[in-house]
């Protein structure tokens, strides 16, 4: 059987690179496909988009206009991902040049529809918490794995409920069969993927499990030949003791976690919908600094959200003094469709958003200076999970940073301690002792 060219672009989170993933699989089960970085060669083109924000949704329709022109006469283009979810049809309508659209929630799909013309699925209740996907894993050393679909929030300036549909989690039975399977293959380390993780097990299918996010780590836990477990994102308002207290005694648990703020205001948080408050959240990372004080923090901020004032932001840039995150993302706001908040009266002027973010990443950018510069000579467990070129080898310590060392292939896949060498912004130089 010839072989068929895939060449896939993939925007926005874990959860979409997770996806991807599983459209290769997919095609694969049905037949061959390579992965190309050449337009001009691939027989099927895929934007798995993300609609969080507005930039990428304009961006869509220029993009499929550059493919058209590139392509293969006879090579279809697929939308999947968060945008195929809610621009559906109007995609096809838009752009007859696409071939098919097939939602966040519907990638087990794929394959039926793929020699569909102008196919659209896009059901937010379509429910594959229980499919078994094909196998296809980008890096074989570290492994990403849905625990749940979806998102039972409603955060009033979000889309993602809008695209990913209802919260469903997926029997734990199936989360440690497709980790076993994934340790067998060469995973040391798995990636727990949910827009919730930490309200894993409020929502089943079928099931009359009873497991929490804490039961569930303690379960994965036992996989012989698992090393380093991680999960993004745990929701703040789910941050009980019980969940801490298991983040910080469980070895194998990495010590990095990513507790999105949002906002520092306690009154916009309530707007935002979000269920605590800046006190609680100040406490849930005072708890986690003091638990586990080698763990390290990120967190995701959006400013000039409607009505955000003066000193609401001050209360933003006060938790950012407080907490001192080791990974800041930062956005500005982006009203988009769907949510409630785009219909907020007082919606913040671009200019005072704009100042108000410089602001954040530069005050930001030197605490995570002085981070960087403290781990001179220090030593970390680091994990290699990838080549670069000119002999170097990159991974990832406990707590998340990236490390580069002289090397080769053999160290790829090893967990060894590494001392610092070298700083700087976004890595670590260093070598193995
Ligand atoms: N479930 C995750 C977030 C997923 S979206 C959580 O609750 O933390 C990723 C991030 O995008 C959010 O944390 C938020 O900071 C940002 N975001 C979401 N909607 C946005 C909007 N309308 N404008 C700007 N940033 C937004
Ligand atoms: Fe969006 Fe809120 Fe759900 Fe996160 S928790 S995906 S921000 S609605
Ligand atoms: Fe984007 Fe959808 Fe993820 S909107 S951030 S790809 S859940």
């Amino acid at each position: 059987m010839s072989v068929k060219k895939l060449y896939i672009e993939t925007l926005g989170c874990a959860m979409n690179v997770r996806d991807s993933e599983h459209m290769i699989a997919e095609l694969n089960q049905k037949e061959p496909y390579e992965l190309t970085n050449e337009l001009s060669d691939a027989d099927l083109i895929i934007i798995n988009t993300c609609s969080v924000r507005e930039k990428p949704v304009s961006k869509l329709f220029s993009e499929i206009g550059v493919f058209n022109k590139y392509k293969k006469k006879s090579a279809k283009i697929g939308v999947t991902g968060c945008t195929a979810s809610h621009l559906g049809q109007d995609i096809i309508k838009r752009a007859p040049s696409v071939d098919f659209v097939l939602g966040a929630r519907n990638v087990s799909k794929l394959s039926k529809i793929i020699d569909v013309k102008h196919a659209v699925e896009v059901d937010l209740d379509y429910d594959d918490s229980s499919y078994t996907f094909g196998e296809y894993r980008t890096n074989p050393f570290k492994a990403m794995v849905n625990i749940s679909m979806g998102c039972d929030k409603s955060c009033t300036y979000c889309i993602v409920p809008a695209t990913r549909g209802d919260e469903v989690s997926i029997p734990s039975d199936l989360i440690v069969q497709e980790i076993t399977k994934a340790v067998s293959s060469g995973a040391k380390e798995i990636m727990l993927l949910g827009q919730n993780v930490n309200n894993y097990g409020k929502h089943f299918t079928n099931s009359e499990e009873k497991c929490n996010f804490t039961k569930l780590l303690q379960k994965i836990s036992k996989i012989d030949g698992l090393e380093r477990i991680r999960f993004t994102s745990p929701h703040p308002l789910h941050m009980d003791d019980e969940f801490l207290n298991e983040f910080a005694s469980n070895p194998k648990i990495c010590k990095q976690i990513h507790i999105p703020l949002q906002s520092g205001s306690t009154k916009l948080l309530k707007d935002m919908k979000r269920g605590y408050t800046k006190e609680w959240f100040l406490n849930r990372c005072a708890k986690v600094r003091k638990l586990a004080p080698e763990a390290t923090i990120s967190t995701d901020i959006i400013v000039g959200f409607p009505n955000e004032s003066d000193d609401d932001f001050e209360d933003t840039m006060d938790v950012l003094e407080q907490v001192r995150f080791e990974q800041l993302f930062s956005f500005k706001y982006s009203p988009r469709p769907h949510t409630t908040a785009a219909k907020f009266d007082n919606q913040i002027p671009k200019e005072i958003a704009s100042a108000r973010l410089t602001r954040l990443q530069k005050r930001h950018t030197q605490i995570i200076d002085e981070v960087m510069d403290a781990q001179m000579d220090k030593v970390h467990s680091v994990y290699f999970d990838e080549l670069k070129s000119g002999s170097r080898v990159s991974g990832r310590s406990d707590d998340g940073k990236l490390f580069f060392v002289e090397g080769s292939e053999e160290l790829l896949g090893q967990i060894l301690p590494v001392r610092v060498t070298k700083t700087s912004r976004g890595a670590l130089d260093g070598v193995v002792i």
